[in-house]
């Protein structure tokens, strides 16, 4: 009895409720799931990831790149993945990626890329911001040719300080000696002037280097910043070392010295455009007069600095350590290079860039060290700006694409033997010329590629060939050279052997 009228009274709104229920469940069917499965659906194949957290956790902690080979191995060309709740595209062959490197809606970075404590500098910047930065720092990187001419000189200076300290005694850590005199040339470029070194600043700026290149891979970002807490919960485990606890007390007085460095500039009031510095206040002054929209702020200098010392020195330094491995790995080709040396520039006279033109078995081996250790085995992550396609496949509005050079690089329908080092292959007409095939794209390519390789490749080739020139290499009795790599944000030598550098 009394259940009937409790039923009698309840059942309206009970089914009312009930309605309601359905209705959402509809709408959020129509609204949302329809939309995502067919989004889903028309996606590049590609593995399915765990739930929340797609793929990223399943992905080889410092090796990233070796697991998205093997997955193009499986689900080919282009695939797609989920990582937390961001969509991945990535290309695995030269004929997808040419199209990426066309495409300007295929210029911007994922948001939060790269966030580090020195602001946002134009690596990690998209639209506006990045082309107004990244024209100015093309300018001071490539245009000025007579000043260009002036900085070779100043890397000559360079390298003829820096080889007596190779004879000193065994290298105990290769990497860090390159890397001391790498920041030497490239302030040249940014402040117009190099360090002693004793200096400290030297010390910090190397510190910082050294430093926020191991604080992990661009994998970690997306873990970073906006995402919903689980998935930090998971990925957490997954993200690369951790930088050491004294990061901030090892790089603070950075930005305080570059301010320094800004407002000792402003004092000069030159019209002169021989630094990045000048280059860049010039700019600023001229944004003041018509009120441009980009910052060109001293914080953005700031940041566009300390991007370009990461971006410009450790990547040399460590393409000049995996050469120097692959040299005394190759005896032979030590003997090639020494043999060029002696017929185009002989024992007495400093190298120089152009002598290159008559060396192709030098060019040969440097490239084939491009393509071997494929130093940024991916790009830097791109996103997309709004739908579009790779070939025949769909990538949506603000996917992250990442081109993977590492399978590029080892594509047996590129290349013979992909995993064997072998320079010749660059040899054309009997040797007696070395060219650099269109996929092999070190420095990325199109419209957002490095902006430093004219200066790396000067760089690259005058290190290498002055070393030749003056010094047996060997590793220290007892210890024994391996090629196992590490990708943080570059692939570099797992470890190193103490080295010696006899003088000849
Ligand atoms: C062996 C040496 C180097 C290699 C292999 C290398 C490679 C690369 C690659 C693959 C990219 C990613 C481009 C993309 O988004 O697809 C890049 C970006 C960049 N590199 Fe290099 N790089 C080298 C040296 C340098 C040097 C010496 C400088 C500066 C003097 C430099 C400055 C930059 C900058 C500023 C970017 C970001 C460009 C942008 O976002 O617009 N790099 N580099």
């Amino acid at each position: 009895m009394f259940l009937t009228s409790w039923l009698v009274d309840n059942l309206g709104s009970y089914q009312l409720l009930f309605n309601a229920s359905i209705g959402l469940i509809l709408f959020w069917f129509v609204s949302y799931l329809l939309p995502k499965i067919k989004r889903v659906r028309s996606l590049p194949p590609g593995p399915w990831g765990l739930p929340f957290v797609g793929y990223l956790p399943l992905l080889q902690k410092n090796n990233e790149y070796e697991d998205l080979d093997r997955l193009a191995k499986k689900y080919g060309p282009v695939y797609s993945l989920s990582m937390g709740k961001d969509t991945v595209i990535v290309v695995n062959d030269w004929n997808h990626a040419k199209e990426v490197f066309k495409n300007d809606d295929l210029l911007a970075r994922p948001i939060g890329f790269g966030n580090n404590k020195h602001g946002v500098s134009f690596i990690q910047s998209s639209g506006a911001h990045w082309r107004d930065h990244r024209r100015l720092s093309f300018h001071v990187l490539h245009d000025l040719d007579q000043v260009r001419s002036s900085f070779d000189d100043k890397i000559k200076t360079e390298i003829q300080q820096f080889l007596p300290k190779l004879g000193k005694g065994p290298v105990k850590n290769l990497y860090k000696t390159f890397l001391s005199s790498a920041t030497n040339t490239i302030s040249f470029l940014l402040l117009g002037h190099g360090f002693e070194d004793d200096d400290p600043v030297k010390q910090t700026l190397i510190d910082t280097l050294m430093v926020s290149s191991h604080t992990g891979s661009q994998f970690g970002a997306f873990s970073s910043g906006l995402r919903p807490r689980i998935e930090r919960l998971f990925m957490k485990p997954i993200l690369k070392k951790e930088a050491p606890v004294n990061y901030h007390e090892k790089t603070k007085a950075l930005p305080k010295y570059l301010q320094n460095e800004i407002d000792q500039h402003k004092k000069k009031q030159t019209t002169d455009f021989d630094d990045y510095i000048h280059g860049y206040l010039q700019e600023q002054k001229n944004r003041k007069d018509s009120s441009g929209n980009v910052p060109f702020d001293d914080e953005t200098l700031r940041a566009n600095i300390v991007s370009l010392y990461q971006a410009g020195s450790e990547t040399v330094s460590t393409t000049l350590v995996w050469a120097i491995l692959y040299l005394i790995q190759n005896p032979d080709y030590y003997e090639k290079i020494r043999g060029e040396i002696a017929s185009v520039i002989g024992f007495e006279r400093l190298p120089e860039y152009s002598d290159r033109v008559k060396m192709p078995s030098t060019m040969s081996f440097i490239f084939e060290v491009h393509r071997i250790a494929s130093l940024v085995p991916v790009n830097l992550f791109r996103v997309a700006t709004r739908d579009l396609k790779i070939g025949n496949f769909n990538v949506p509005k603000d996917s992250t694409v990442i081109v993977n050079f590492w399978t590029i690089n080892h594509d047996t329908f590129l290349w013979i033997k992909p995993y064997e080092f072998d320079p010749t292959r660059f040899l054309v007409d009997h040797g007696a010329k070395s060219v650099k095939p269109p996929f092999l794209t070190p420095f990325s390519g199109g419209e957002r590629n490095c902006p430093g390789e004219g200066f790396a490749n000067v760089e690259i080739f005058l290190y290498l060939v002055s070393i030749v020139q003056k010094y047996k290499i060997e590793c220290e009795p007892g210890s024994t050279i391996s090629f196992e790599a590490e990708y943080d944000s570059i692939r570099r030598p797992k470890s190193i052997p103490p080295l010696i550098f006899t003088k000849i």
